[in-house]
């Protein structure tokens, strides 16, 4: 088992019993970010760092005609994204896999290499090598696909006595704001010829950021 999977099963073992009651408190945007995602009739959308599978079972309702894939490094979440995906009755349209987000195989996993639609919803802020995470994302769009991202901000609306407090309730979690994430991507993407849009929210709260292939004129 790699570190992130063995810190990340460590993180949630227990936590993931409470997890979607608690962190719809305060995993603010996500489904504002998984409404923009506007997946198309015979679309693959791929959410990386999946969690529980809450977005996944969202995405499939919100768009029938898709089929979802999750990719997430920690066995004990994917037990609990199992259970969701079952319960809802979409196990024939999420397909679950265990991987970590700098060097998945997706067709290994799910048998294709590129999809329409990437997700990455609150989990960049949790793994250390974040910047090969978005590189890798962007390599596995597909070539009229995009990343939709959202996470942590860069908190500048916020007032200083919040920010503390939150940061380091935050650590306690290893989770660290990257607060470059937009600058971040659009550096990425800007080297492959996508465009980013980023939306900061709720004062800095969170950021939303989208990166799709510039129309050839
Ligand atoms: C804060 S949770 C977010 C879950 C879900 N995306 C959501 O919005 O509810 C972060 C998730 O990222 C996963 N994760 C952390 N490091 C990872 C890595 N290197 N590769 C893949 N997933 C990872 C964790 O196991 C956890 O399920």
């Amino acid at each position: 088992m790699s570190d992130a999977a063995a810190l990340m099963d460590r993180m949630y073992r227990r936590q993931r019993h409470i997890y979607d009651a608690s962190r719809k408190l305060y995993l603010l945007g996500r489904d504002a970010m998984l409404d923009n995602v506007r997946a198309r009739k015979g679309d693959h959308v791929l959410e990386i760092g999946c969690g529980t599978g809450r977005n996944l079972v969202r995405l499939a309702r919100l768009y029938p005609e898709a089929t979802c894939y999750g990719l997430d490094v920690s066995a004990e979440m994917l037990n609990s994204a199992r259970h969701s995906v079952a319960r809802a009755g979409l196990a024939a349209r999420i397909a679950l896999a265990q991987g970590d987000a700098a060097s998945f195989d997706a067709k290994a996993l799910f048998g294709r290499a590129r999809f329409e639609r990437i997700v990455i919803s609150y989990a960049l802020s949790m793994i250390p090598p974040w910047r090969q995470a978005l590189a890798h994302a962007i390599e596995s769009l597909a070539p009229n696909g995009s990343l939709h991202v959202v996470d942590f901000g860069d908190q500048s609306g916020l007032p200083a006595p919040f920010r503390l407090a939150l940061n380091r309730w935050l650590a306690a979690f290893d989770v660290t704001p990257r607060t470059d994430l937009a600058a971040t991507l659009s550096d990425i993407a800007g080297s492959r010829k996508l465009q980013v849009v980023a939306s900061s929210r709720l004062k800095g709260y969170c950021v939303e950021a989208v990166a799709t292939r510039i129309a050839d004129s």
